[in-house]
């Protein structure tokens, strides 16, 4: 999979979209979710690939293993490279999934959402009744995927290093709450740049706002992009 930071795709149209990537002249890795996705359909993908773009579809799949494991099937079927479900689906549903995926293309990479970096330690337990930290709730998700056969987890890159001193280093952890140094937070509450992110063990980085809200996105691509592969 390419390492090149992983473009959050949070437009509201395919228009936008387009017009946002007919600006580089280079292969990217894009992420489409459930938002755009839910509007455009297949249809919106098929552009993105004929650009060359590599694409992480993220759907956060979360059902009864039967299921999953058909809408993986599905899926499979629209040439993309990277896509996930919610590892609080379990093990069964986690091995379905990828046996789905994979029955129609086995280049296709598939990791988990551990716990959303929405989710506060308190609703954690109050409304989960998981009555561990934050850190050892997202381990053992990371833990269980890894068992399940997937390749990696979302995380923040804070939780990282932990995953990669349990899960190794080629597990796959791919990290959103980017931001380079100076520039604005947004909603992001846990937030690093993308050299820590490097250093805390990330293997990939999502990044949306500071490139797609930014006045030259192709510069700030560059700028994120540069720094987050300087150490890699
Ligand atoms: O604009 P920004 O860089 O904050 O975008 C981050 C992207 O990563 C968004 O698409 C957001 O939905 C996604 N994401 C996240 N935190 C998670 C999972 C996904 O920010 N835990």
């Amino acid at each position: 999979m390419r390492k090149e930071p992983i473009i959050a795709l949070d437009f509201a149209s395919q228009d936008e979209v387009m017009s946002f990537l007919h600006q580089f002249n280079e292969p990217l890795f894009v992420k489409v979710g459930m938002e755009l996705f839910y509007q455009t359909g297949p249809e919106l993908l098929k552009s993105i690939k004929a650009l060359g773009h590599d694409i992480f579809l993220d759907l956060k799949l979360h059902d009864i293993p039967n299921t999953v494991g058909k809408a993986m099937e599905g899926l499979a079927k629209l040439d993309v490279d990277l896509v996930n479900v919610h590892a609080a689906g379990g093990q069964d549903m986690m091995k379905r999934a990828i046996e789905g995926l994979h029955k129609h293309n086995p280049q296709i990479k598939i990791i988990a959402v551990t716990q959303l970096t929405s989710t506060t330690e308190e609703q954690l337990h109050d409304e989960q009744n998981i009555q561990t930290s934050m850190e050892e709730a997202v381990l053992n998700y990371a833990v269980l995927a890894q068992k399940a056969g997937l390749h990696g987890v979302v995380c923040s890159p804070l939780e990282a290093k932990i995953i990669q001193e349990q899960c190794g280093k080629s597990f796959l952890k791919v990290t959103p709450g980017i931001r380079p140094k100076n520039s604005a937070t947004h909603d992001q509450k846990r937030i690093t740049t993308p050299e820590d992110a490097q250093k805390l063990g990330s293997t990939h980085i999502v990044v949306g706002r500071p490139i797609t809200q930014s006045d030259n996105p192709v510069e700030s691509y560059h700028q994120i992009k540069e720094s987050w592969l300087k150490n890699g």
